[in-house]
């Protein structure tokens, strides 16, 4: 059996979903910047904002709110007809997030909750999980009804800023693709979720606006026996149509 494949980009996500085919890929999982990290850094409630190893930067750029209905009218135009998309989110964008993403066509289904273990910072009761939102496009059904809506994993230190555990994306990935199905990460940071997503047989298109992120994903995706080619977009949306004419 080949390797499953990986195609990596640099550029603004809404930029690089438009240049993507209709109905390409067959999950998305991400996390954006989102402009609530600002308001944290501005009033101080939160620590993780110190130079990343992976950049040069002190923080990257924040997607604000207002471009939500853009990102979810491109990732709703890029997932194949049944599919799922999960968000990483704080509580506050969460209440922003989902009317936008509805009024693109997802269906809501629930906040599943992170759960990192142990308490981490704030004054407002000291924070221990995040929600990943579940959304659907047309009807899949999940591969094992057995798992729980709440994801255990231990929060990861001295990564790239707010990287994810690896074990969280691989719970999402086996949930919602079959083996050779393309994921997508379009604010792919350190790239957990494509390590997630190689490591289980799947190919990954992944993006981000940081040339270092770009770097550290390759090489992580290299380490997981992924293998880069600039077609894996082309060749899964091609697959994926055969797949559906001989009825799989
Ligand atoms: C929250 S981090 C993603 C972390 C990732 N889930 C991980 O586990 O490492 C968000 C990423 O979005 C990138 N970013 C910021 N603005 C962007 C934009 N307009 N388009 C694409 N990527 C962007 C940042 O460089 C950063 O790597």
């Amino acid at each position: 059996m080949s390797h499953p494949r990986f195609q990596l980009a640099h550029g603004d996500a809404v930029d690089w979903l438009r240049g993507l085919p209709d109905e390409c890929a067959q999950l998305i999982v991400t996390d954006p910047p989102y402009e609530s990290l600002e308001k944290h850094r501005a009033v101080g409630t939160t620590t993780r904002l110190k130079r990343s190893k992976a950049s040069s930067n002190d923080w990257f750029a924040i997607f604000p709110n207002a471009r939500f209905p853009e990102l979810f009218e491109e990732m709703y135009r890029i997932l194949s007809r049944n599919s799922h998309l999960y968000l990483f989110c704080d509580q506050e964008t969460a209440f922003v997030a989902k009317p936008i993403a509805e009024e693109a066509g997802f269906k809501f289904w629930k906040p599943l909750v992170w759960d990192k273990k142990r308490i981490g910072m704030g004054y407002h009761y000291r924070a221990r999980y995040e929600f990943i939102l579940f959304f659907e496009k047309g009807k899949r059904r999940l591969n094992d009804l057995g798992i729980s809506d709440i994801i255990e994993s231990p929060r990861i230190h001295n990564g790239y800023p707010t990287e994810k555990p690896v074990e969280v994306s691989a719970v999402l990935v086996g949930q919602s693709t079959q083996k050779r199905e393309l994921v997508v990460d379009p604010f792919m940071g350190a790239g957990s979720v494509g390590v997630a997503a190689i490591r289980d047989g799947r190919d990954f298109a992944g993006n981000d606006i940081s040339d270092a992120a770009i770097e550290l994903t390759r090489q992580r995706l290299l380490e997981a026996r992924g293998v880069e080619k600039d077609d894996v977009v082309k060749t899964a949306k091609r697959r994926h149509r055969g797949q559906l004419s001989l009825g799989m």
